[in-house]
């Protein structure tokens, strides 16, 4: 029997896309895209701006779901820092409405937020550390989280680290841009002095179940457990790949003049999550097993 109907919004996405190509078996779906059709067989999807009025209520009257998953965003931190009032408004006066109309509606709610709502100063962040951003895109999610537990008490905030993956026909990630430039033989520049946690979409997939399947309530923090810069993970990747380490170019973040400050190191405390079952495998396992589905070559 089914556990009920989970709306995905964001289908089109990296994290949409990776949740909705392997879904759970014992939930119903359905898929909420704007411009872009994920591409994905069997999938019941409603395309829409959610950003016009009108287009959360109709969504949630046509799809009639028991819980939103909202991940649609977007994630580009330069454009949220070029223009800041643009984006507000699919960054945080959506997951807003969302959140208000499922509380109306008693429908659960779970919210993708990011660890770019720290500053990157004084890792590592758990639940309780202040939200403390340091560039638009931060701001702005760091806002839709408060405005969606004050709608929706009973929304779960999941924040998510760096995450890496296949990705759909119509979404970006940084691990096959990094590996369709080494398996040409170009050099890639990797910042040596910018810290993450990534997690693979896999990863991150079982973390939002998890959250859903325990009925979290409040912020969970969903990253992974190897802190590392880009320049190591894309040793790694080489490692595993079997790609030319020369190819990786070291260069700090100050080198490429990016219009969005970038928090240093962003690590998360998921001892939340990791008491409720959630576990990242190591990374170099993560990639064996992303390199070994095929998906990307
Ligand atoms: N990727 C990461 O490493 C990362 C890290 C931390 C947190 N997160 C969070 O995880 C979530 C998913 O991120 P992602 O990387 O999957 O994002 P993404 O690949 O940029 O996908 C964004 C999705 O949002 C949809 N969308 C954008 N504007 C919309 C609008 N006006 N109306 C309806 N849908 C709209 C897009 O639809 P169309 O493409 O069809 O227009 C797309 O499906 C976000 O909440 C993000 O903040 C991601």
């Amino acid at each position: 029997m089914s556990k009920g109907r989970i709306l995905v919004t964001g289908a089109s996405g990296f994290l949409g896309w990776n949740l909705l190509r392997a879904p759970w078996e014992d939930w119903e779906w359905i898929g909420c895209s704007n411009r872009y059709d994920p591409e994905l067989p069997g999938l019941r999807l409603i395309q829409t701006d959610l950003t016009v009025p009108g287009a959360v209520v109709e969504l949630l009257d046509a799809a009639k779901p028991d819980l939103v998953l909202h991940t649609a965003a977007l994630t580009d931190l330069n454009a949220c820092e070029a223009d800041p009032a643009g984006t507000q408004q699919i960054n945080t006066d959506v997951p807003a409405t969302l959140a208000r109309r499922c509380a109306e509606r008693g429908l659960r709610f779970v919210f993708t937020s990011s660890d770019m709502v720290f500053d990157g100063i004084r890792p590592p962040y758990d639940e309780d550390s202040p939200p403390c951003p340091i560039n638009a895109y931060g701001r702005q999610k760091a806002e839709a989280e408060a405005q969606v537990l004050a709608a929706h008490p009973g929304a779960a905030i999941c924040r998510m680290p760096l995450m890496f993956g296949a990705a759909g026909p119509h979404a970006h990630n940084f691990l096959p841009e990094w590996i369709a430039k080494l398996a040409a033989g170009e050099p890639v520049a990797l910042f040596t002095d910018e810290f993450r946690a990534p997690v693979s979409a896999t990863v991150a997939r079982e973390g939002l179940r998890i959250a859903i399947e325990c009925h979290v309530s409040g912020v969970l923090h969903l990253g992974g457990k190897e802190r590392l810069a880009r320049y190591a993970f894309g040793a790694l990747l080489c490692q595993v790949w079997g790609f030319d380490p020369g190819l990786l170019q070291p260069v700090t973040r100050s080198a490429l003049n990016f219009t969005a400050a970038r928090p240093a190191d962003t690590f998360l405390d998921c001892r939340r999550a990791w008491a409720l079952g959630y576990d990242a495998p190591p990374l170099e396992e993560q990639l064996r097993t992303l390199k070994a589905e095929g998906r990307i070559s």
